[in-house]
């Protein structure tokens, strides 16, 4: 056995001696050197003589002996020596369609893998298996350009399914060596937390720099937050109840002017977080009233959310943490038998990315750099990491019972489709703007940015077993999921709680059959995302309402890309997808939509209480910030 003396950052002692088993692939190949026995978590760099190394350590857990692999790209063995070598093409197969080809790779240990985007297209290959630094490769590709991606030289034998973040039906595999199964899993090593709870009728939020608790070992994270925390202490009020939040802005100088934004309420123009008006400026306060009503009866109890909604700064100011659950409550539902009280789970999941340091790194400085496209496709901001709560891969004890889950997406540009990994279904109950008419048994949800869904789980067979909720990679073949937190079943049985048939009664009105407005969402020629081929402009106004009357309105996409659309202010329902009845469980109200490319929905909404300019916007936090909103006006009944 060869002894190297390797300097470890995180977990380990600077300047310790670990074993090292070194392999070759060959005699021409760099050296490949597997760590055995230890855990790795972060970055390694190792020297040794005439060798440097500097590789990211490639974690792969629940196993008996983790087992990480270095390439050493070393002195005078350069890489491009490495023997196998394979190429897999992104290639363009119709309309708003692609492909990897060949989906199916194979490479030895240690082998070079390139991928050539031959579109015009952004795409990415994500491995669906992570490590504690999220997937063990995901690499944007930009049209025409050709990217090694280094992990692979890295990677042990196994069989590793990857996609594309942003066409999920593109996907494959690549073997490594001789193949088979890999496990996909962080660890999850802290307990999950729910942020603070205020139930004050008038409530008061400072917004300040904080260091947050967010990786389980090594520094605090510094932060944007809302109180302190991250996610913001999440507001609790019964659906009905007048509530005021006094928002002040103790945020550095140099970040601005914020706005706050109750996603899915229904309040005064200049109390909806207005992007470029009624700001609250540094050291500044703000005193926003959600009478928590619509047209005098209480707005339907869902789990909501506030944010930044500042112009042009919305995905920073959010990405920084400027985000909080608001969750009305309806003493009607635990009478009903839904789980409540402490089996009754909000989960915000958002991913982030994060420097050795721990501090997050900053997507915003090189955009546009490195894409070349300003804010337009080549804009998506990804974390690496997917935190629940605002920690990375927690865990929760619960008995064997029901559950209510409140699956709160709360990224910026990710979609997650959520299911158990035990392959359990579950119930979904309700949207984020409300509970569905009826239960809905579902096999997996997929959410995009700000969609949320109540689900119940059902945990009562699984005593002393671990369940993960997953993001599943959602193809025919695969069910194969990234764990996202972790469900440790133990004890007695829970309180006997139902899930009744019936649920809500959704507000009856008579919709009129004209589509009063047409919104499309797509793409200029500047490369610019659009409404109705226009970017966003604060003094326009694209649509004037009446008060007091009923729309039926039409979303459009026209664009080659998926967009999360969202409608501010009214209870929202879907009339139609694509021509058809919506599926059940997009027969609530609702606040986004997700909107694949050349699809339509019909939405309708009766406008009360309020006049005045409200936003209709992509809720992929680039794209908003790219000119992906627009402006209606509610006016005055004649
Ligand atoms: Cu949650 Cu206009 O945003
Ligand atoms: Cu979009």
């Amino acid at each position: 056995m060869l002894m190297i003396p390797v300097v470890l950052e995180d977990d380990f002692r600077p300047g310790r001696a670990i074993p090292l088993a070194p392999r070759m692939t060959s005699p021409e190949n760099p050296w490949v050197l597997s760590l055995r026995g230890r855990r790795l978590a972060g970055r390694v760099t190792a020297t040794a003589g005439a060798f440097a190394l500097a590789a990211t350590a490639v974690l792969l857990n629940g196993q008996a002996s983790p087992n990480a692999a270095l390439e050493a790209a070393a002195g005078s063995r350069a890489v491009a020596d490495a023997a196998d070598a394979a190429t897999i093409t992104i290639t363009s197969i119709g309309f708003n369609s692609w492909k990897f080809e060949p989906a199916n790779t194979d490479l030895a240990v240690g082998g070079t893998l390139k991928v050539f985007n031959n579109t015009s297209t952004p795409h990415t290959i994500t491995s669906v298996a992570v490590g504690d630094d999220g997937p063990l490769f995901d690499v944007r590709i930009a049209p025409g350009e050709t990217k090694t991606i280094t992990t692979a030289s890295t990677l042990r034998d196994g069989t590793y399914s990857f996609y594309c973040r942003f066409h999920r039906a593109m996907t494959g595999t690549l073997t490594i060596g001789a193949g088979g199964p890999v496990t996909t899993s962080p660890d999850f090593e802290q307990p999950l937390v729910q942020p603070p709870r205020l139930t004050g009728q008038h409530i008061k939020i400072v917004l300040r720099r904080s260091d947050v608790r967010v990786l389980p070992d090594g520094p605090k994270t510094p932060m944007l937050t809302f109180g302190g925390t991250f996610p913001g202490p999440t507001i609790v009020r019964r659906a009905g109840q007048d509530t005021k939040v006094t928002f002040v802005n103790r945020l550095p100088r140099k970040d601005g002017a914020v706005t706050v934004h109750q996603h899915a309420g229904h309040q005064k123009s200049k109390f909806d977080g207005q992007p470029d008006s009624h700001l609250i400026r540094h050291g500044k306060k703000l005193t926003y009233d959600y009478p928590l009503r619509d047209a005098g009866t209480p707005l339907p109890a869902a789990l909501r959310f506030y944010h930044d909604h500042r112009m042009d700064l919305t995905a920073r100011n959010n990405w920084l943490g400027l985000q909080g659950m608001f969750l009305t409550t309806d003493p009607r539902e635990s009478k009903m038998g839904l789980p409540h009280g402490k089996y009754d789970i909000p989960l915000a999941i958002t991913d982030r990315s994060f420097r050795a340091d721990n501090r997050l790194t900053n997507p915003f400085k090189d955009m546009a750099g490195m894409t070349g496209m300003g804010g337009g496709p080549g804009s998506e901001t990804i974390g690496n990491r997917v935190l629940v709560n605002g920690r990375f891969a927690p865990y929760k004890k619960v008995r064997p019972g029901l559950y209510r889950l409140r699956l709160f997406n709360s990224s910026l540009f990710s979609s997650y489709d959520f299911a158990l990994s035990n392959g359990q279904p579950m119930t979904q109950i309700g949207t984020g703007s409300g509970l569905l008419p009826n239960p809905v048994t579902r096999q997996d949800v997929l959410l995009g940015p700000a969609q949320r869904a109540d689900v119940i789980v059902d945990f009562r067979k699984f005593k002393d077993k671990n369940v993960q909720l997953q993001s599943i990679l959602a193809t025919k073949e695969s069910t194969s999921g990234v764990g996202l937190m972790q469900f440790r079943v133990r004890g007695k049985p829970g309180p006997k709680f139902k899930v009744p048939d019936r649920l809500a009664k959704i507000q009856h009105y008579r919709v009129p059959k004209r589509v009063a407005k047409t919104w499309r969402f797509g793409l200029n020629d500047h490369n610019h995302w659009t409404i109705n081929g226009k970017r966003f402009a604060p003094k326009r106004v694209d649509a004037r309402v009446r008060l007091g009357s009923v729309q039926r309105w039409r979303l459009v996409n026209t664009s080659g890309f998926t967009h999360y659309i969202h409608l501010h202010e009214e209870l929202w329902r879907t009339l139609e997808r694509d021509g058809h009845k919506p599926p059940p469980w997009e027969r609530g109200y609702e606040d986004t939509w997700k909107l694949d490319p050349g699809e339509s929905v019909v939405v309708a909404a009766r406008f009360t209480d309020y006049t005045g300019k409200f936003m209709i916007h992509c809720h992929m936090l680039d794209h908003e910030d790219d000119g992906m909103m627009a402006t209606f006006e509610v006016v005055k009944k004649r």
